[in-house]
């Protein structure tokens, strides 16, 4: 198992999946997860004609360039938990030609030892209820000799947290910071362990890229103000959690919340 069961992220319903799915697009707009995924896409070694697996693809946004990728002839197979996620990214990626969408665990990949070319995971495994590195194992067995699995993650054990103008508020932050668990993530430290996962599964690291996201939009922001406030709930008195929920409510209105999380890329080779 994760450090803590399984996270919001594996229980979408038909009726809650809107607003992750608004909350992916804003994701995939930002620079750094851009790049990263560019800086990924240039060392899967695939092209026309290539099977590649995108697991939990969500929306199916990199799944439409890795589609594009091993065109003409190949396969873009996207495959994520929750089947209102999988239902929107088959919606999107309708008239696309190669590319398949199922709804699947990453530890059970629906297909053959060593079928696939490559295998790309994308801020997934910080989601997963079982432990990272079984998913992983998994996709060294999917791969085939010489293939590519490349895996991104953030790490949000490492999530700083700044008021801009104001040491107390952000040293009241970071203190309710060290002793609550963000509820969004089962595995929070996932991004910084990503080159130990593939080499506890025998793959050999090629390359690693380590970023950090901090051109979150508001409305990010606000998400993980809310999760902190969510979790600090449990672990404060009414006195303390009121206090947070001011000084973050105060920072969120003056546009003064600052947050930065540590984002890792790391591929490596079967
Ligand atoms: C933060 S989203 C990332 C989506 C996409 N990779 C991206 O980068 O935009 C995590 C996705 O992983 C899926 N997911 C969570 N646990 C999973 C599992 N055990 N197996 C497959 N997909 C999973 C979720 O449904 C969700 O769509």
């Amino acid at each position: 198992m994760g450090e803590s069961g399984s996270s919001w992220a594996e229980r979408l319903s038909a009726a809650s999946v809107d607003g992750f799915v608004t909350a992916l697009d804003r994701q995939g707009r930002m620079d750094v997860v851009r790049a990263t995924r560019e800086w990924v896409r240039a060392r899967l070694a695939i092209g026309p004609g290539s099977t590649v697996i995108d697991v939990g693809c969500g929306t199916g946004d990199e799944l439409g360039e890795l589609t594009r990728l091993v065109a003409p002839g190949g396969r873009a197979i996207g495959l994520d938990l929750n089947p209102p996620m999988a239902h929107v990214a088959r919606r999107r990626l309708s008239r696309a030609e190669g590319v398949l969408v199922a709804a699947g665990e990453a530890t059970a990949l629906p297909v053959p030892d060593g079928a696939v070319d490559a295998v790309v995971c994308e801020r997934v495994l910080q989601h997963l209820g079982q432990e990272p590195a079984d998913a992983v194992r998994e996709y060294a067995r999917a791969v085939r000799g010489d293939g590519i699995v490349a895996l991104t993650d953030s790490d949000w054990s490492s999530l700083e947290i700044r008021v801009d103008d104001d040491e107390r508020a952000t040293r009241r932050l970071l203190d309710v910071r060290a002793r609550v668990r963000l509820p969004f993530t089962a595995n929070q430290g996932a991004g910084g362990r990503l080159g130990d996962y593939l080499e506890a599964a025998g793959l050999t690291v090629l390359d690693r890229r380590a970023t950090v996201l901090t051109d979150f939009a508001p409305e990010l922001v606000q998400g993980v103000a809310a999760g902190v406030n969510a979790s600090a709930a449990q672990a404060l008195s009414a006195s303390d959690l009121a206090d947070v929920r001011s000084t973050v409510d105060d920072a969120l209105a003056r546009g003064a919340l600052r947050i930065a999380v540590p984002f890792h890329a790391v591929v490596a080779r079967r």
